[in-house]
């Protein structure tokens, strides 16, 4: 599609679409982050160090880890070629938002450096930008990034403002205007609850407040349209995607509504922070029901927790493989899951162990696994600074050095390259192929492109890798990395697609990495379409082996396209009825793809509350669910899956939950309890009746029908 357009318009007007062009879309699979704290990466204007309005918050010693240190959006700018050349193509930044001005700390000053207490979420931090804490600076680098091929990510927190007991309470403006705050709270923008203390409550994690941060009421009209005009003022500013921060402790069900108005707007990609320690953590199936039905994918904290555990700790490789296993059957869309080996809230890998081979074998898992990972800023340069233990703030050290020669440097730009070419990394299927504590083979396979990976972390050469077999073809593979991680040959025999390999031993800390890929793609394959949740109208992204297709269909629906490459189709979700659809691509010669799982919405979403009085008894482990007439709702499903809820009961026998449902429609629904043991009883009476407004918040009250 571009391609036929570029070839009838004038050289100064390519330039124009070329620019924006850079986003197909809500597709990431194929980017490799790198997570910057903009005050701690680069001082590129020294004039906004210390701005009038919040003065003082500044230590130019950068020895008070709780204070600005200079760092701003025009030094990452200026460090844009340094990231590209490692392969960067997507950034992540702290919240670039106008921050409280008010000292947090004492004689010590503590100043919200990170960007986690907003207080005007359509301005743009003066310590970043400039002292009119306008988009100057902001636009600028977008522009820029976009120049060098980098994607640039938004970390935005709607969950909180600022602190609640301390400094501005709270207070929040609107572009310059107060809007209000937390200690004179008469229009009820916040929710005025203790801190959380049980964080499996699932009441507690979306009504309490997170470490004395003002917690916003999601609920309150006001409070909705500002963070969701904030986000597409972002939008309009040209970001292409959004970290969001504290979604567990955000109203969850609000949240689908807010997902639904940043995928409605514009074709952005977006992942939540949900911390699950592991997938025995008791909400982690609230977490992947919620990811599944949303269209928002997450960051991928057991795989985190299993990384640091296996590479740093040296716990056996089984660790990852089932974590691996058990994403992989929970997920709708797992290679989209934000992947990563330490972060700004933990430990850096070195300050747990400090040993680089354990570090650069981390890195190469990390870049060919599945998931779209992240690199935390200086993880190439090796930065870490262990004063208690290197936890926060002690990991959001200075960026140290921008050496494009360190060996990580160019290990995560060899890796990074080998994302963008062979679509097995991207958007393969993840299989174990040999295991034992100390060696991990796994296998990425995608349209006939295949990557095998083989890492011993061990201070020992493996034993023999004896009955190893592959889908690579029968050869000779020289590892891709040129032995710059002490990677082998190998040579594979035919076996008729799952071909033995010819047994050979790892010696001690090595990757290998042997790839292919197949001469010619012939039916299309397709990976994901993103966001897999949307309404008529939307633009969503189709991902895969693509090229040559031309028909792509919601159901028997066709849908339009927007634009293309060999790798994406970005279209219009077609006019139909809302509900659950499988979406399929035809190629060349009407060959038609495998299909991927899409709910269409009835409508854009309106967050509800919907509360209903004296409901069916229950005992421990006893739900109420809400189900209905509409996707939204659950097509009347009684499944724990496939109803919303559980609801919430801070005052009981009363549930109430906070539900996006489509606007401007007239909706039917009923409770049901669905018991600890799976029976379900269902209200009596005929179904209850809502007409959804078109626009900003509503609630609904009903007793439960005997
Ligand atoms: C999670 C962020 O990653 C962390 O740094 C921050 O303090 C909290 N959310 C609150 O915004
Ligand atoms: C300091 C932490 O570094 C930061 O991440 C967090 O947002 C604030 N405390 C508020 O909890």
């Amino acid at each position: 599609m571009r391609r036929i357009l570029l070839a009838i318009l004038p050289l100064t007007l390519m330039a124009v679409i070329i620019a924006p062009a850079i986003s197909l879309g809500a597709d990431f699979k194929r980017e490799v982050i790198y997570q910057i704290i903009t005050d701690r990466f680069f001082d590129g204007d020294t004039s906004n160090n210390n701005p009038a309005q919040s003065t003082g918050l500044f230590d130019s010693s950068k020895t008070n880890f709780r204070a600005y240190w200079g760092g701003d959006l025009a030094g990452i700018q200026q460090k844009l070629g340094y990231l590209a050349g490692m392969g960067v193509t997507a950034i992540w930044i702290s919240p670039p938002i106008d921050n409280e001005n008010k000292n947090e700390g004492g004689a010590q000053v503590g100043a919200p450096y990170h960007g986690y207490q907003g207080h005007d979420f359509k301005r743009i931090e003066e310590h970043f930008g400039d002292a009119s804490n306008s988009f100057t600076a902001f636009d600028s680098l977008v522009t820029a990034a976009h120049n060098n091929g980098i994607k640039v990510i938004v970390d935005f927190a709607p969950n909180h403002s600022n602190n609640n007991n301390n400094g501005e309470f709270g207070a929040f403006f609107d572009n310059g205007t107060l809007v209000g705050n937390f200690a004179n709270d008469t229009n009820g923008f916040f929710h005025h609850n203790p801190n959380i203390s049980d964080f499996n409550d699932r009441y507690q994690d979306q009504y309490f407040t997170l470490s004395d941060l003002a917690d916003f009421n999601q609920e309150n009209s006001t409070v909705d349209a500002y963070l969701k005009s904030a986000v597409q003022l972002f939008q309009q500013h040209h970001v292409d995607g959004f970290r969001v921060d504290a979604i567990k402790h955000t109203t969850w069900g609000w949240l689908y509504s807010f997902f639904n108005s940043i995928h409605t707007s514009a074709n952005t990609f977006t992942f939540g922070e949900w911390i699950a320690d592991t997938t025995s953590d008791p909400l982690y199936h609230d977490l992947y029901k919620f990811a599944n039905r949303s269209g928002f994918s997450t960051l991928d904290f057991p795989l985190y927790h299993a990384i640091d555990d296996v590479f740093a700790r040296d716990n056996s490789f089984n660790e990852i493989d089932g974590v691996l296993s058990q994403e992989a059957a929970n997920f709708q869309q797992a290679n989209d899951l934000v992947t990563f080996i330490d972060n700004h809230d933990r430990q850096r890998f070195l300050s747990i162990n400090n040993n680089k081979n354990r570090l650069h074998e981390a890195l190469a898992f990390l870049l060919t696994c599945r998931g779209v990972p992240v690199i935390y800023y200086g993880t190439e340069q090796y930065l870490h600074n262990d004063t208690n233990f290197g936890n926060d703030p002690f990991n959001r050290p200075q960026m140290s050095s921008f050496d494009t020669t360190t060996d990580a440097y160019k290990l995560i730009g060899k890796l990074a390259a080998l994302r963008k070419t062979n679509p097995a990394i991207a958007y393969g299927t993840m299989g174990q192929r040999w295991i034992n504590s100390d060696v991990y083979v796994f296998e990425r396979a995608f349209a006939g492109n295949v990557v095998v990976v083989a890492v011993n972390k061990s201070e020992t050469a493996s034993t023999p890798i004896s009955g190893l077999f592959t889908a690579l073809p029968a050869g000779t593979y020289s590892d891709f990395l040129g032995s710059t991680l002490g990677g082998l040959s190998i040579t594979v025999k035919d076996g008729g697609g799952n071909n033995p390999v010819t047994d050979f031993s790892l010696p001690s800390h090595t990757v290998s990495i042997w790839t292919h890929k197949p001469v010619t793609a012939s039916t299309p394959v397709l990976a994901s379409v993103g966001p897999d949740v949307a309404q008529p109208g939307v633009q969503v992204t189709l991902a895969g082996s693509l090229s040559g297709s031309s028909v792509v269909k919601f159901g028997s629906t066709p849908a339009t396209i927007v634009s293309s490459d060999e790798n994406h189709i970005v279209v219009n979700v077609p006019s139909m009825p809302n509900g659950n659809c499988v979406v399929t691509v035809t190629g060349a010669g009407g060959r038609i793809s495998n299909s991927v799982p899409f709910a269409v919405l009835a409508a854009k979403l309106i967050p509800v509350t919907f509360t209903v009085r004296n409901a069916a008894r229950t005992n421990i482990g006893d739900y109420i669910f809400l189900t209905g007439d509409t996707v939204e709702l659950g097509n009347w499903s009684s499944t724990y899956d496939g109803a919303v809820g559980p609801m919430l009961t801070p005052n009981f026998p009363d549930w109430f939950l906070n539900v996006s449902v489509p606007a401007g429609r007239t909706i039917q629904f009923k409770f049901i309890k669905i018991a600890a043991d799976n029976t379900v009883t269902w209200e009596n009476g005929s179904n209850h009746t809502f007409t959804v407004p078109a626009s900003g918040t509503a609630s609904v009250s009903v007793d439960w029908q005997n």
